[in-house]
């Protein structure tokens, strides 16, 4: 991008571009094709991503809210169960919960942004002390690096509680080598057109090693059919079209590469900003951080984001409010030890930093130029 150009936050749009003649004739492929929902498109991605992220099996369905709530369902999440999570995410992993009658119980992030594996042992004793049944725990991989997921995941075996990992921001993020993922019964992406691997629309995908658990999803999420026209169980609507699923594919195809991309643009922030008086984001041990977003502190975050502004580089705040303090939420969802400090001192501070492979090295030297010049 030129030295006067803007530069976004992120640009969904630059990453078509860059694959305009291969994302084009998939879309042609399919519409001139003449199917248009669960055909060979979805059955192909579905195999593709499933090697990809080494599970045994993907199901493909409408968007990743849709996923958290097949999976719950799938899992034999029952209304008015607890399910634990945290509020340091989109909102769509605490409504997903709420969307099939289970109840949310939120636990504080570490200095990662991950669930914090003392919070969730806390809680989990606090609830089966009540006697009250926990459905499920859900570890969010925020921002591309991976939680702490083996403590959450002995704690979570331990009760017998089943772990579904989201992975919305997570695509192809590692922990001691091994793909997130693959640590809990199942795991959910979401293909949301910012994401690493995102579509050009809705999209999203469930994976799991366990053939039963793939079964009741692939029948939720089409009105419990396993058998056209006969519906076995209750299911809903939430599949994943044949144009999604083309263009996914080919984006599929260069994910690693692009996720590589985005590791090289967090080391030149990393390097650049060594010493402005922000902090940069720090490194679980073990994990490899895919860097959906590159997120700094700042005292003054604000005013940070709106001199950047003025200087014509985005920024983004993710998230501005925690979930427990959105108006739907307020005053009425459990939280761990009745309050949650990590999270809430997050959400005053953090600051995303412009994060997609299209970024130039020049871009990202114009963005550290731009924090320097706006701190001094
Ligand atoms: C952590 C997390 N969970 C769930 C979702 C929901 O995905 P979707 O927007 O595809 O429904 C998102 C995407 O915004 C997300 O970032």
């Amino acid at each position: 991008m030129s030295q006067s150009q803007p530069i976004p936050q992120t640009d969904p749009r630059a990453g078509y571009l860059r694959r305009k003649a291969e994302i084009d004739a998939a879309v042609t492929r399919v519409l001139s094709g003449g199917q248009y929902i669960l055909g060979s498109e979805m059955e192909a991605f579905e195999a593709e991503f499933a090697a990809w992220t080494e599970a045994e099996q993907a199901i493909a369905v409408g968007n990743g809210t849709d996923g958290l709530v097949i999976g719950l369902l799938a899992l034999g999440v029952q209304p008015g169960d607890r399910v634990i999570t945290v509020s340091h995410t989109a909102v769509a992993t605490v409504s997903a919960i709420e969307m099939i009658g289970a109840v949310p119980v939120l636990v504080d992030t570490d200095a990662c942004y991950g669930m914090d594996p003392s919070g969730l042992s806390h809680v989990l004793d606090a609830c089966l002390r009540e006697g009250r049944r926990v459905g499920a725990v859900i570890p969010v991989h925020l921002y591309g690096q991976a939680a702490d997921l083996e403590p959450i995941c002995a704690t979570a075996a331990r009760a017998a509680v089943p772990v579904l990992e989201d992975c919305s921001q997570a695509h192809g993020a590692t922990l001691g080598g091994r793909q997130v993922g693959r640590y809990g019964q199942a795991a959910v992406y979401s293909f949301y057109p910012t994401k690493n691997l995102g579509g050009y629309g809705d999209g999203g995908m469930i994976t799991t090693d366990v053939a039963a658990l793939a079964d009741e999803c692939r029948a939720c999420r089409q009105y419990g059919w396993r058998e056209r026209f006969v519906s076995a169980s209750a299911g809903r609507n939430s599949r994943l079209d044949e144009m999604q699923a083309a263009i996914l594919r080919v984006k599929l195809a260069s994910l690693s590469e692009d996720n590589a991309r985005r590791g090289a643009i967090a080391a030149l922030y990393d390097q650049g900003l060594a010493t402005a008086p922000i902090e940069r984001p720090q490194r679980r041990a073990q994990a490899g951080h895919v860097f959906h977003q590159y997120v700094i502190r700042a005292e003054g975050r604000d005013d940070l984001k709106a001199r950047l502004a003025e200087r014509g580089i985005g920024t983004g705040l993710h998230y501005p409010v925690p979930v427990h303090l959105q108006p739907a939420y307020a005053g009425r969802i459990a939280l761990a030890d009745g309050e949650l400090p990590n999270t809430e001192a997050s959400a005053r501070v953090i600051l995303s930093l412009p994060m997609y492979p299209e970024l130039t090295d020049t871009d990202v030297e114009r963005v550290i130029a731009a924090i320097s010049a706006s701190m001094s």
